[in-house]
């Protein structure tokens, strides 16, 4: 059977097809009326006059509404003053539905609105070219890592404890017994990199961010690999390679959605290899330099990120955070012991952080202590324990956060519009 889909208009010019869609716009006169199709590919413009089409068709202009479901047969041809360049002369109408009265109408809504009604608002063109954008981000992330023979690995979303730190963990009631969502895969993705040499999880993560902010969702996809016998300049070097390929794939694929939602490309066109790599102490410098109340061993908030981030043109990464306001798992610097080797990946224009990453505690000692420390316990985490009884190995990982990655490269203000349907402490419906 062959389809035929408004995006694809240039390969059935001169030909009669018939298309499926939703009417995104109705403009009626006299004898002629003009039907903007939509069917998620693209929008048409079809004509319908009594002239090419039949009575009945053409009377469907008496009842059709904004988003009724239409089906309608006709000629394609070139037509440079149409939206895409091409235009339906058309000989049928079939109105599949009549839709009521939409709720979203051509006027200015507030976001509050428009959220409530998420899924009508997918079928706007803004909320296409995100969606769109994203699409291609996940397809560059798998290709990324698939062509440089990683192997994927789906880890659990029930676990029992935490990857993360405790503050953010969903709790749920597995048969009796305490289980959490995901925070991360990490911790199962070192066993498969034991196991493999190369992984990568990705998948939805969960977090209990109990705040407000453009930054954070409380279900959000990320991507991590894990990697044998890297140490933290592989994984830097890693991270600097992927981020780039992301960015250079939205460009190469995604511009005319990058021009409706009038980003400015040149600022990603401005990105390079290699990225700016500074460590937390000179990161601190920055910060003091441009009068930011800030000491060594204080975690970075979003304002800071901004001011170092603004430094420069491509992301940076600084690396070498201090012990204490990082994961458990992360290895300690042999240079400085109060410094993990960590790393970070800040996105230009202020977007934050989008990677988080580190070189793995291979001492299973120093792992224990640190799990100690944490008030977590031992038992919780025996078999990951176990990674570093049988063959421990030095290993790096990160996590990259693909809302994040969304929302910079499309240039949003806030995280919302980054997935279908996002989740945030205020959010869960629809
Ligand atoms: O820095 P995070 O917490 O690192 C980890 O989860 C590690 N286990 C990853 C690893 O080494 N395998 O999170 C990684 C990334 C962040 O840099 C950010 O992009 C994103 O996940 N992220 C969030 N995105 C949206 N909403 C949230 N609440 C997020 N929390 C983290
Ligand atoms: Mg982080």
């Amino acid at each position: 059977m062959k389809e035929y889909f408004i995006q694809n208009a240039k390969d059935f010019v001169g030909e009669t097809v018939t298309l499926k869609g939703w009417a995104y716009n109705v403009r009626k006169s006299g004898k002629i009326w003009f039907l903007l199709l939509r069917d998620g590919t693209g929008i048409m413009q079809c004509v319908i006059t009594k002239f090419d089409a039949d009575e009945a068709s053409f009377d469907v202009k008496n009842v059709i509404t904004q988003e009724s479901s239409v089906i309608v047969t006709g000629e394609v041809k070139a037509e440079p003053r149409s939206p895409n360049g091409y235009e339906m002369l058309v000989h049928k109408v079939e109105l599949v539905a009549v839709a009521e009265e939409y709720p979203i109408a051509k006027k200015e809504h507030g976001t509050d609105y428009l959220m409530d009604n998420r899924h009508l608002w997918l079928r706007s063109k803004r909320q296409h070219a995100i969606i769109r954008i994203r699409h291609t981000i996940i397809k560059s992330i798998r290709d990324f890592f698939d062509d440089r023979d990683f192997t994927l690995v789906d880890t659990p979303i029930f676990q029992k404890a935490a990857t993360e730190g405790t503050a953010t963990l969903f709790e749920t009631d597995y048969f009796g017994e305490k289980a959490y969502l995901t925070q991360s895969g990490q911790l199962y993705g070192e066993a498969c990199a034991a196991a493999f040499g190369k992984i990568y999880c990705f998948g939805p993560t969960f977090r209990a961010e109990k705040s407000k902010t453009r930054r954070h969702l409380t279900e959000f996809w990320m991507v991590e690999p894990e990697m044998a016998y890297y140490d933290l300049d592989m994984n830097m070097d890693l991270a600097e390679d992927f981020v780039f390929y992301i960015v250079s794939q939205v460009l190469e694929h995604r511009r005319p959605e990058l021009e409706t939602l009038e980003r400015d490309i040149s600022k990603l066109e401005a990105i390079q290899k290699p990225f700016p790599r500074i460590s937390y102490s000179d990161a601190v410098k920055i910060l003091e330099e441009n009068d930011v109340d800030i000491k060594w061993g204080d975690d970075f908030g979003g304002a800071d990120e901004t001011i170092i981030s603004n430094q420069f043109d491509s992301p940076v990464m600084v690396h070498r955070y201090p012990v204490a306001i990082k994961a458990f798992y992360m290895k300690r610097d042999p240079e400085n012991e109060n410094q993990a080797l960590a790393l970070d990946m800040l996105a230009p224009e202020g977007y934050g952080e989008i990677i988080g990453g580190s070189q793995r505690e291979d001492d299973i000692d120093l792992l224990i202590n640190r799990i100690q420390e944490d008030g977590a316990s031992e038992d919780d985490y025996s078999w990951y324990l176990d990674l570093r009884r049988y063959g421990s190995f030095p290993h790096s990982g990160f996590g990259l956060g693909v809302e994040r990655v969304v929302a910079w490269l499309c240039g949003l203000k806030h995280i919302r519009e980054t997935i279908p349907f996002p989740r945030t402490i205020s959010r869960l419906n629809p």
